[in-house]
């Protein structure tokens, strides 16, 4: 890839994992001096513009994560043109996405912890759950920006 991949991270309601996984993923790529274009969009729309949900924040606030300037927003065709990864966060996700996506821009998505080496395969929606949920939505989502970080590292070689 001879430029840094744009990335958009993909959950249900743009309102916990997707934004979490920017959140987390912009920090860590800005701590690493690469220079990525990252956004996140849900499969749904019914949190259109809404900020992401308190949980999220409080529990990704007391990691260091900064989420300003984050609003929901639902997938739209042009997202497929535009991203060079576009990365659900379970396979409920990734089977919608496939659904709309067109052919030639399918190979862009992935399941986001595809990128890490946990035994997860996908981050699992803690909206109907407590604060313990969010704190493993954030523990995935470290591990597999680490990954996706190297992948783009060593992409670049
Ligand atoms: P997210 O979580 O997909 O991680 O943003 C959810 C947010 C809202 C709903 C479900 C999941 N909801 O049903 O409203």
């Amino acid at each position: 890839m001879s430029h840094y991949p744009a990335i958009l991270f993909v959950c249900l309601g743009n309102i916990c994992r997707s934004p979490s996984a920017h959140a987390v993923f912009r920090h860590k790529a800005k701590a690493a001096g690469i220079n990525v274009t990252t956004d996140c969009a849900g499969t749904q729309g019914f949190h259109k513009n809404a900020k992401p949900d308190q949980r999220a924040v409080s529990a990704g606030t007391a990691r260091g994560y900064d989420f300003s300037g984050l609003h929901a927003r639902k997938v739209v065709a042009d997202d497929f043109e535009k991203f060079d990864l576009i990365l659900p966060m379970d396979h409920t996700n990734l089977a919608d996405l496939i659904d709309v996506c067109p052919p030639e821009h399918q190979h862009k998505i992935q399941l986001f912890l595809s990128f890490s080496d946990c035994d997860e395969e996908a981050v699992p929606d803690p909206y109907y759950g407590g604060a313990k949920g969010f704190e493993y939505v954030l523990d995935l989502i470290e591990l597999a920006s680490d990954g996706l970080l190297e992948h783009i590292k060593a992409a670049k070689q």
